[in-house]
């Protein structure tokens, strides 16, 4: 995933690109540039690394001055992070600048045509392909809106384009397929940008790109249109994301800022799901509930932490629904040929709405006549753009690659719908819904109890900040949190972790176990089944090889003490709940660890926010 921004305005555009690459940094950093047109003349500046590196080069060689400019933080896909392969590309025969999101699957014969015809290519990437044919089709009398229409026809693959031609000074021309574009419409000035962070300082109206399709800007206006020339009309809407959301907001990483935000993105997920009878309703659920009641199985597609939301809520949704639910990691889903009707349900799971596994498990469905449910945290994105209904969680920007509000609003929106099938289904009466959807309201404060008690998780933090493996553990749906937090500790302290179902250790895993090993285990409460006593058991099991075991249960529940090294107490919640609470001590403890590790916590090694590549 790439951050793309186009200015055309009165303001410097250099300026205005810089910054709103800084606000995008997020979506991928191997590299930046910005190219800028200035007297009929285009010029390029691109550095490998974050902008930093970019921003340096430009104090020792500066851009002229100019109106019009275009700019790109890239996620390397094709051609390794350097200073050749990042983006702006210009074509060879000095028309045309261009930056590129996504994937140009046939780039190898198009390479090969352009330069029969002439193009000197100096990259490796596939994006130099579009600038060069791009930059062949203006010379040759073809205007940029044209030009682009004609190369968008022949591409394959995923892209977001922006472009600028040395013979417009007043014109950005972009397009897009199975990658995000946003218009931002200023007074007398415009802009596109892969996410409205970009320029919701300068305007917060954004007019959302469909699916092929073509945006010609001048700064007093746009013209969207498909690839084939025809005008179609893009959604315009208001976006109320506060630049301050999209800021760190006085926490040292994004990562830290939005695991406090949690007690306010989960109610503000649960926010405005009643009508006027008491009945749960969902956004743009465009399902008729005659459809929802011939639902024989619901499949989740997802990929990472929303996975682990996914599994998490397959426990619910049985439980609630009394249908069959299997939870399928996306990238795998539509290779093993699964069996998909028109009665199946597929639920995917998303923070971004841009995850081309996802993306690809959700056409692959609809394809079989399955009926798509979205849940995703970005509005206006291409996977519930392409789905049957959606449910947004309100978590606001997640800007830190690790992602955790996503996480447990993603839990909070599959509850709600697991509670609305119920009702839809007849599977519980209205006062058990509400019962069930009294106590997930009841969630905010709770998860606020935890996050005002966090010194315990920062001094064992500073314990272990050198501890070279950590298992996690848990039964039930504190399995799927157990898998959460030794993801969050790996793609930020960089430290392995795993974890299991606590009955699984006995089978093999526990010959990992060596003496002060640490050892998380999620307890679940006390209830009417055997799941408590069991996990108290896997403790006493590692405790016996040595492990240091660090136990999180519910307040006064003091069955754990003579088996753990550490307790970490959480406010009382029911089984189906409590993974809104023990996720969080996971969170903080992986944040902690990795600031101390001196980690990038917010742009950790290797990894990029959204993955819009297979
Ligand atoms: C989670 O911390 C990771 N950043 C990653 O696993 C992420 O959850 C996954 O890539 C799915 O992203 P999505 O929710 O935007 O689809």
């Amino acid at each position: 995933m790439c951050g793309i921004i186009g200015y055309v305005g009165p303001r410097n555009a250099e300026t205005v690109v810089i910054d709103g690459l800084r606000r995008m940094e997020y979506r991928g950093y191997d590299s930046a540039g910005i190219a800028v047109l200035s007297d009929g003349v285009l010029s390029a500046r691109k550095k490998a690394g974050k902008l930093i590196n970019l921003e340096t080069e430009l104090e020792v060689e500066p851009l002229p001055s100019a109106q019009l400019a275009i700019g790109h933080t890239r996620w390397a896909t094709h051609g390794a992070p350097n200073d050749v392969n990042a983006h702006p590309h210009l074509s060879s025969n000095g028309r045309i600048a261009l930056v590129h999101n996504g994937i140009i699957e046939n780039f190898a014969e198009l390479r090969a045509e352009a330069e029969s015809r002439g193009a000197v290519f100096r990259s490796e990437t596939d994006t130099e392909v579009a600038a060069q044919l791009l930059g062949l089709e203006v010379a040759d009398g073809t205007e940029l809106g044209d030009a682009m229409r004609a190369i968008c026809r022949r591409l394959e693959g995923a892209f977001t384009l922006v472009a600028i031609d040395a013979a417009e000074p007043d014109r950005i021309v972009a397009a897009r397929r199975n990658s995000p574009l946003v218009v931002g419409v200023g007074e007398g000035e415009m802009f596109v940008a892969s996410d409205v962070a970009a320029f919701i300082e300068f305007t917060r109206e954004a007019v959302e790109m469909g699916q092929d399709e073509v945006v010609e800007v001048t700064r007093d206006g746009f013209r969207v249109t498909d690839f084939a020339g025809h005008e179609v009309q893009g959604k315009p809407y208001h976006v109320d994301w506060d630049l301050s959301a999209a800021e760190k907001g006085g926490y040292d990483w994004f990562m830290r800022k939005e695991i406090y935000e949690q007690p306010k993105a989960v109610q503000d997920t649960l926010l405005g799901r009643y009508n006027a009878k008491r009945e749960l309703t969902l956004d743009e659920i465009r399902i008729a509930d005659s459809d929802l009641k011939r639902v024989d199985k619901i499949i989740v597609v997802a990929c990472g932490t929303a996975f682990y939301a996914g599994l998490v809520a397959k426990y619910a949704i049985e439980h609630w629904c009394r249908i069959p639910c299997e939870v399928e990691i996306a990238s795998e889903f539509r290779y093993r040929d699964p069996i998909v009707t028109p009665n199946t349900l597929l639920v995917t799971i998303s923070q971004s709405g841009e995850t081309a596994d996802t993306l690809m498990a959700v056409r692959h469905a609809r394809e079989q006549g399955a009926k798509v449910v979205a849940i995703c945290n970005t509005n206006g994105a291409t996977i519930p753009r392409e789905s049957d209904a959606v449910i947004y969680t309100h978590a606001g920007p997640e800007i830190g690659v690790a992602s955790t509000k996503g996480f447990t609003t993603q839990i909070a929106a599959a509850y709600l719908l697991g509670l609305y099938l119920a009702q839809v289904r007849g599977t519980k009466f209205g006062d058990e819904v509400a019962a069930v959807m009294a106590e997930l309201e009841s969630m905010p404060a709770k998860i606020q109890q935890v996050l005002d008690n966090t010194g315990q998780i920062h001094a064992l933090a500073q314990r272990l900040r050198d501890t070279k493996s950590v298992l996690f553990l848990g039964r039930h749906v504190g399995y799927p949190v157990a898998l959460e937090g030794a993801l969050k500790l790996k793609e930020i302290a960089y430290l392995h972790a795993e974890g299991f179902p606590a009955g699984e250790l006995k089978h093999g895993p526990i010959a990992l176990v060596e003496q002060d090993m640490p050892i998380f285990v999620v307890v679940p409460p006390r209830g009417r089944d055997q799941l408590h006593d069991k996990v108290i058991s896997n403790i006493q099991e590692v405790r016996a090889r040595g492990a240091h075991t660090i136990v999180l249960v519910e307040e006064g529940d003091t069955t754990v003490e003579p088996y753990a090294d550490e307790i970490v107490y959480l406010p009382k919640a029911s089984t189906l709940l409590q993974p809104l609470l023990a996720t969080v001590p996971l969170q903080i403890f992986a944040c902690q660890v990795a600031t101390l590790l001196g980690h990038d916590v917010d742009q950790p090694r290797n990894l990029a926010k959204s993955v819009t590549v297979e």
